[in-house]
């Protein structure tokens, strides 16, 4: 391997202990406590776990934490009524509904329904809009996470080719107009884009986020590129059990990029302490006073 492994782990780290210090300034100076409610819908398990390191993180930085936890069988207007309430609490500066949701709900209504004041998730069409604006957004949180973790290797990132393969409004689309704020040109391929292997090798940076298991494979990358893996994937390791693998053949990517996230530990982390960062934002916007600088 003679890529550097960005470690994300650390990074996240590091950003949470910032949002921790920030929240602490604004509870001494201004009686503030940021507040996060997470709401969970039904049983899975992924979810349950996501939800729990939520709330244990949002805990950890001195913010209140919610969490909401409703039956699989709870009806859209239910779910609705839910967000209502959370929109009108005052103690409640984020809102975050964990996807995905159960078939009987529409989950862009949930989205819509939610406060853009208070959507911590950056997925309403509001802060979406403004993102791609140029406005002052609340950004996803993932998407943000990528583009730190690039920055620790290339600060500028003015003038590079950067490849998002994948184009979900969760993540390819977002990280795409975070890259492009950047001056980064932006190319984003998804399942119908031709010569697929050609357009990544064009990147100084790729940002994998199609959902499918080592699928960019080592001779797609451009030698010293920075390869940023959103990619969680659960894959047979044999003998019954499983394992956690990237977007990207890993062990491939890492003998000829520059830099490269892993799987587990890279993008993931960051996305909790991206979230923490756009509740202090949140709070912070909500009470009248500038967004902390973390
Ligand atoms: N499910 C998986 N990732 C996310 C996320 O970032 N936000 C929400 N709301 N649900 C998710």
């Amino acid at each position: 391997m003679s890529a550097t492994l960005i470690d994300g782990k650390a990074i996240a780290a590091d950003l949470r202990a910032k949002v921790a210090a920030a929240a602490s300034r604004l509870a001494r100076d201004h009686g503030l406590v940021p507040g996060l409610a997470v709401v969970l819908v039904g049983e899975d398990p992924a979810s349950a776990v996501y939800v729990r390191n939520k709330g244990k993180a949002t805990v950890e930085a001195g913010l209140a934490s919610f969490e909401h936890k409703l039956a699989a069988t709870t009806s859209q207007a239910e779910l609705l009524a839910l967000v209502s309430r959370l929109n009108a609490d005052p103690a409640v500066h984020g809102i975050l509904v964990q996807l995905p949701l159960p078939p009987q709900i529409d989950a862009q209504a949930v989205i819509e329904a939610i406060d853009p004041a208070k959507d911590v998730d950056g997925f309403h069409p509001v802060n979406a809009g403004r993102l791609s604006a140029g406005l002052p957004a609340l950004v996803p949180c993932t998407p943000v996470g990528c583009v730190i973790l690039a920055k620790t290797v290339r600060p500028q990132l003015a003038g590079c080719e950067a490849v998002v393969v994948g184009r979900s409004n969760i993540v390819g689309k977002p990280v795409a107009q975070l890259l492009l704020a950047e001056n980064c040109t932006v190319t984003i391929a998804h399942s119908k884009t031709r010569d697929l292997p050609g357009v990544c090798w064009r990147a100084d940076i790729l940002v994998a986020a199609v959902g499918r298991p080592e699928m960019i494979r080592g001779d797609w990358i451009k030698p010293g590129a920075i390869v940023i893996d959103v990619g969680i994937n659960r894959v047979e390791a044999g003998e019954g059990k499983t394992k956690l693998v990237g977007d990207v053949a890993f062990a491939e990517a890492a003998a000829v990029a520059g830099a490269i996230t892993p799987v587990p530990g890279g993008v993931g982390p960051m996305t909790i302490a991206c979230l923490l960062a756009n509740t202090l934002k949140a709070a912070s916007m909500q009470a009248g006073l500038p967004a902390p600088a973390v």
